[in-house]
């Protein structure tokens, strides 16, 4: 394969990716002749076939699976060492492609602010959906990086835990329950409850908590955002269980509590996820040990906008 360019390789993995020659010659900006000469070269340079043609589709040979295989490979290697070159000359540059839960929105974008000012050449593309979406991306391998509030089960991720996400419990300040003590969770359940959208770990994780307590929730209405849950709770339609991060700077000023209820607030985290075998790029390499620092950073953020625990009012107007 020595007189092989890296030229031919780019053609033949695009091809074998797209599984069409024109789709190929499109992507490549180049003409369908060019194309399918660049892969009678590659094919005279290996002397064996690389695709067969079956009706109007094209499979790959056993030979083309396995140089498809080590193009990905070599494709990567040049894509890491860009990215170490660009690192040496100090210019931290690339795409950072970020998946994120719902409700990760509340510090996500401050976080990544701060990231992209301490790094202007890098290129970030932040896609918020929920749980599931998420893992549906993440066994996809479609983005770089993923934060979500619990560890993937069904899908092979490296993760770690880098920031605490407590579920609290939410009512309107006006509501009969607001002074109360230690509210049991058979009270709150006589409640009108107000529950995310299916696909949402907010509600998993709530399920989860009132089923282990043998408690039946009186759901009265589901909404697939948080900001709609906080104004339907505000607007006395209910309760709701939601993360105190939700509370972060725009809560309805003075017009939500958090109750005091037995259990809560249900103690979870933020993960930073990958899929396993993946190989980071310097700039999610970078991203990750940012997150690790601005962890600290964050807890302190979340606490001083939004009082955790069981203060009944939330302070949602400090500085
Ligand atoms: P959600 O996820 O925004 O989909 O509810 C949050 C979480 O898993 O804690």
């Amino acid at each position: 394969m020595r007189h092989s360019t890296i030229r031919q390789l780019e053609v033949f993995e695009a091809i074998a990716r797209l599984k069409s020659f024109t789709r190929a010659a499109e992507e490549l900006c180049l003409t369908q002749p060019t194309v399918s000469m660049q892969i009678r070269k590659l094919t005279n340079e290996i002397g064996l076939p690389l695709f067969e043609q079956v009706g109007k589709k094209i499979y790959l040979t056993d030979a083309g699976a396995a140089l498809y295989q080590t193009c990905l490979g070599v494709f990567e290697h040049f894509s890491r060492f860009e990215m170490i070159v660009s690192d040496m000359k100090g210019l931290k540059s690339g795409k950072l492609r970020l998946a994120v839960v719902t409700t990760a929105k509340y510090f996500t974008p401050r976080l990544l602010g701060m990231f992209c000012r301490e790094y202007p050449g890098v290129d970030v593309t932040l896609k918020v959906t929920n749980r599931e979406r998420v893992l549906e991306r993440l066994t996809n391998n479609q983005d770089d990086l993923y934060i979500l509030g619990q560890i993937p089960d069904a899908v092979d991720a490296t993760t770690e835990m880098f920031l605490d996400n407590p579920l609290v419990v939410l009512a309107s300040a006006d509501h009969p329950l607001v002074n109360e003590k230690s509210i049991t969770i058979a009270r709150i359940c006589e409640e009108p409850f107000i529950m995310r959208e299916s696909g949402s770990g907010t509600r998993m994780a709530t399920e989860q908590f009132f089923s282990e307590h043998n408690r039946k929730l009186r759901v009265r209405m589901e909404l697939g955002s948080n900001e709609a849950i906080k104004q339907a709770v505000v607007g006395g339609l209910g309760i709701a269980v939601l993360s105190r991060h939700t509370l972060v700077l725009d809560a309805p000023m003075g017009q939500l509590a958090v109750l005091d209820v037995e259990g809560f607030p249900i103690k979870r985290h933020w993960y930073f996820a990958y899929p396993s075998g993946k190989q980071l790029s310097v700039v999610a390499q970078t991203f990750l040990q940012y997150l690790r620092q601005a962890s600290e950073f964050l807890e302190d953020l979340s606490c001083r906008y939004a009082i955790s625990g069981h203060c009944p009012l939330i302070k949602c107007n400090a500085t």
